[in-house]
């Protein structure tokens, strides 16, 4: 030291110094804390359970359990409640025991909380962004109200395969809508700022990753993409969320390159951690560490080591890390820093949410009387569930004229579980305005159930009660088909003959989507076919009112429908909102953000699918040694970006302001759009961009903008996009992000099918 002149030894102090003071106040106050808490409440912290009762997975928690952990300071956060009471008093334990931390309290706020909006595959067809950035604000608010301050949405999963049930919770198969839809997500839940308000809660972004690409479709089954692809076609709503500042993830159950995502660190520390720069926490889904074991990794101490040292922080009711990571350390498995960062990590969130300032702070008496499922918010769900529905097909039947005598038939008109679809986890469910109810409010209506769900009485059983059945052993079931089939249809019928028009309400009921609900014939079941084909030969118009969490094969239906409206599980207003559309006091204006095949063997289908060497045409029937089918099209029945409004839309002018963009300049492309119809309306305008040459195959189409315009009858508009190297650029085989030199076709249009072409070149 005392080599050092004086004037280095200041200027080493003076770092010294400046590098304490330098802390942010968070990282004081978490150093303070951590320096006083024992391993045993570290590891605690990284432990998550599920509330009494709550139900995601075969393992289900127990209050006294629950308790028990709590008061040995070994559980971090509780999920699955929305009973303030029972939440108060787990934090009134939590402060009380071990290190006095608060408990986060996590909830699966899917699509609203108590007043529920359209499931996501639904509210993303509004393409609406600020619509959909309001539905999650009103959530937070009524989450937070009851004391939740943690939410598992937005879930951004890309899924190609409509056979995987829970297509219902994401966005659809783009993965720049994808993107779009997850940043207003993450920005409705948490703001635009980085201070959590007391009525905004922390979105936790799932499930990453690339849980969507689940092989034939089947829930929880492994994944085989090549990285570019993956980063291509699935990574860019997981990056969005993370430019819009998600607070958390949650980890999925796939495997992906042989490891399974809750361990696999290229995907948590390079892609997510290093490569965006997330420095939140990453959370498991429900026992996904324990699966780990079933995945054949090893027993439960080496998976948990496993997963925490690739960046897994919080363990989701597998009771890994708390009954492992203490003897992984003695055993020098792992590092007692692997436990100290995953501890800061979740410390970090509750700091940044404000409960060591006050663990209470989102429980709100008053906020919940005044904000929770008010008239204001469910006439909002209606005016959203009204964006929602897809018109696809219209031969003039719609709208109907009110007063018009409507025959109401099929088993998903009373359906108010229907109605709020899979994941609506509010008590309010009951109360879901059914079709019947929504359509008999406007004209003189009559009604008939008309069909079984399904032709096979197990089938229908599971779908409808199999989680009463695994859960609640005792509560009992009603039986299902009690009235024959025959005799629901010649119901329906008698109804039919004397009505104007009939209204089939058929599709799927909330148990046929959603998790663990993949089906491998996704046409509608052939006991409501026959509904169908019985009331439409009564002569009389036939409207399908499609309910329903995935796209169907509407092959045979479509020839019997005069219109089709796939309405999904339109949420708490659904059945008012619907009528709204029927009766033409709101014109439809949702497009698909999902390909409807025409046969379940088309699957997996996408727009966005590359060439081949042997490419064909999608509506040009077989023809060999080329990539077709023998015995179908290779195009969807209806594409992705496809609706009908009440009005029509012409597309005309198409020009970009230059032929060539320099690297770093841009260019705009415009497009007239005109209402060619009676009625006002809104259009989604879209535009595609391809690669015409690449030093990677690129897909035939993909999504790079789009507006959604009002544009009144009669009246035209110009809308523009601005092309830059971003709208160009793609993971090359090296998975850089590159705008390559080349010319590119811009495609202009009403959806994926539909459009027209100008080129640009890009040196
Ligand atoms: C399992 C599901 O995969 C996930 O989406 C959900 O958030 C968790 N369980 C918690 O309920």
């Amino acid at each position: 030291m005392k080599h050092i002149p004086h004037i280095f030894l200041c200027l080493i102090l003076l770092l010294a110094f400046s590098a304490c003071t330098s802390k942010s106040p968070m990282d004081r106050y978490i150093d303070d804390l951590m320096s006083r808490m024992t391993l045993e409440q570290k590891i605690g912290q990284l432990n998550l359970h599920s509330a009494p009762g709550f139900i995601s997975a075969e393992r289900v928690m127990d209050n006294d359990e629950n308790a028990k952990l709590l008061r040995e300071g070994l559980l971090g956060g509780i999920y699955g409640s929305s009973n303030p009471a029972l939440m108060r008093q787990y934090q009134d334990i939590a402060l009380q025991s071990g290190a006095g931390i608060p408990l986060i309290f996590g909830m699966d706020v899917i699509h609203g909380h108590q007043t529920v909006f359209p499931i996501p595959l639904g509210l993303a067809t509004s393409w609406n962004m600020e619509l959909i950035e309001k539905t999650a604000r009103v959530a937070a608010r009524e989450a937070t109200a009851c004391g939740i301050n943690w939410v598992f949405s937005p879930m951004v999963d890309i899924c190609r395969d409509a056979r995987w049930g829970r297509i219902a919770e994401g966005a659809g198969e783009d993965p720049y809508l994808g993107g779009e839809i997850a940043k207003a997500m993450v920005y409705g839940y948490q703001g635009r700022d980085e201070v959590f308000d007391v009525d905004e809660v922390m979105a936790c972004v799932k499930h990453y990753a690339l849980y969507g690409g689940a092989e034939a479709g089947r829930d929880y089954n492994s994944v085989f993409l090549s990285r570019q692809e993956a980063m291509n076609g699935y990574m860019n709503p997981y990056k969005a969320a993370c430019e819009a500042g998600a607070g958390s993830y949650m980890s999925s159950f796939n495997e992906f390159e042989g490891i399974p995502a809750s361990m696999n660190e290229w995907l948590m520390d390079d892609v997510l951690r290093k490569g965006w720069g997330f420095d939140g926490f990453i959370v498991s889904d429900a026992t996904a560490i324990l699966e780990e074991t079933a995945h054949g990794i090893g027993d439960l101490q080496e998976v948990s080591a496993r997963s925490l040292q690739a960046g897994l922080d919080m363990d989701m009711n597998s009771d890994g890390y708390v009954g492992t990571l203490k003897k992984s350390l003695e055993e020098g498995r792992i590092t007692k820093a692997d436990i100290d960062r995953a501890c800061r990590r979740i410390l970090e969130a509750k700091y940044r949410l404000g409960l060591f300032d006050n663990p209470y702070r989102y429980f709100s008496e008053e906020r919940y009387a005044s904000e929770v499922f008010t008239l204001e918010n469910r006439s909002f769900a209606r005016k959203v569930a009204q964006e929602c529905q897809v018109l696809l097909k219209n031969d003039g039947t719609l709208p109907l004229r009110k007063g018009a005598k409507i025959a109401v038939v099929g088993p998903l008109a009373k359906d108010a579980a229907a109605m709020a679809g899979t994941w609506a986890t509010s008590s309010h469910n009951d109360e879901s305005v059914t079709l019947w109810q929504g359509i008999s409010e406007v004209t003189p209506a009559s009604y008939a159930e008309g069909s079984w769900l399904y032709g096979d009485a197990a089938i229908e059983d599971a779908v409808r009660y199999g989680l009463i059945r695994m859960f609640a052993p005792g509560v009992p079931i009603p039986p299902v088909h009690e009235r024959p089939q025959k005799l629901l249809v010649a119901e329906a019928v008698m109804k039919a003959i004397t009505a104007d028009v009939v209204v089939a309400c058929v599709g799927e009921i909330a148990g046929m989507n959603g998790e663990g609900a993949s089906r491998s014939d996704i046409t509608i079941p052939d006991s409501q076919i026959e509904l169908l084909k019985a009331v439409k030969a009564t002569g009389k118009p036939l409207v399908v009112v499609l309910v329903t969490g995935r796209p169907l094969v509407l092959t045979d239906i479509e020839p019997l429908a005069d219109a089709i409206l796939t309405v999904w599980s339109p949420g708490i207003e659904g059945g008012h909102a619907v009528a709204d559309v029927l009766f033409g006091d709101a014109n439809p204006s949702a497009k698909l953000t999902t390909s409807f095949p025409r046969s379940v063997g088309q699957l997996p289908l996408y727009y966005n699918h590359k060439n081949t060497g042997r490419p064909h045409p999608d509506d040009v029937p077989y023809r060999k040694f080329t990539s077709c089918y023998i015995d179908e099209l290779n195009g969807p029945l209806y594409p992705f970006g496809y609706g009908l409004s009440y009005t029509t839309f012409s597309y005309s002018d198409v020009s970009l302001s230059a032929d060539e963009m320099p690297h770093g300049g841009h260019v705009t492309a415009s497009v007239t759009v005109t209402n060619t119809g009676y009625r006002d309306g809104m259009e989604t305008v879209q535009l595609y961009i391809h690669a015409i040459h690449s030093t990677s195959t690129r897909p035939v189409k993909e999504l790079k903008g789009f507006r959604k315009v009002f544009i009144p009858a009669g009246q035209s508009v110009s809308v523009d996009f601005q092309l830059d190297e971003e709208t160009l650029s793609y993971y090359n085989h090296e998975l850089q992000w590159a705008c390559e030199n080349g010319d590119y076709e811009i495609l202009i249009g009403p959806d994926s099918r539909d459009t027209q072409m100008v080129r640009i070149s890009v040196q």
